[in-house]
């Protein structure tokens, strides 16, 4: 069987962000055997803010295009989403609006696709409660978010750390393992 695409990304645009830290950190654990993962940086694929009156004039941004080719060309997402006053981030609901308008490949890129989400915050919940506004808005997609999820507190020094990192790495590693054997039955 060719291999299993992977797109992986964070829901932030900061240079030095801790989901995108993360999200880096996850991808290393995925056995590249068996999985092609792609990470990309949505700061890549700026995107104005979502307005209807734009969207008429112009169609889908060309940023928007692009994304949505890569997303369907893959068959599963991991996301690593900052927590903002108890939510996922503005770029990242922008991203995923605009990937949801026509254009650019038939279909709905989301339906029917696993995903994995992750979060990372320097607070005591690592982005706990930002991680169930996303899995309710996914799974209205209808993307299948897995169970397992990990959320890192205080990620200011847990990944500025390689000791630490290590010790992460060994609790992302089994919940990846999980999250590819659904994505093969998916695929
Ligand atoms: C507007 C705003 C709201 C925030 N709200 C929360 C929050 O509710 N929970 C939390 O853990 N961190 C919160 N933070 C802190 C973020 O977790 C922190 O800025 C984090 O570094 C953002 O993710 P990034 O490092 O991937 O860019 C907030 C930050 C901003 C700017």
């Amino acid at each position: 069987m060719d291999k299993l695409k992977i797109l992986a990304f964070a829901g932030s645009t900061r240079k030095d962000s801790y989901n995108k830290q993360l999200i880096r950190l996850a991808a290393e654990v995925f056995d590249d055997t068996q999985v092609e993962i792609t990470v990309i940086d949505l700061k890549d694929f700026p995107m104005p803010l979502y307005d209807g009156d734009h969207e008429g004039a112009n169609g889908l941004p060309e940023k928007a295009s692009e994304l949505k080719k890569l997303m369907a060309d893959a068959h599963a997402f991991m996301i690593s989403s900052p927590e903002y006053n108890g939510s996922f981030s503005a770029v990242l609901k922008n991203t995923i609006d605009w990937t949801t308008r026509p254009g650019a490949v038939e279909g709905s890129v989301y339906q029917g696709k696993p995903a994995l989400i992750i979060s990372a915050s320097p607070g005591g919940l690592g982005g706990l409660r930002g991680l169930r506004h996303l899995r309710e808005l996914l799974g209205n997609l209808g993307v299948l978010v897995v169970p397992a999820q990990h959320a890192v507190s205080k990620a200011h020094e847990v990944l500025g750390d390689e000791t630490s990192s290590e010790e992460l790495k060994k609790i992302l590693t089994p919940m990846v393992a999980g999250f590819v054997e659904i994505v093969k039955k998916f695929a």
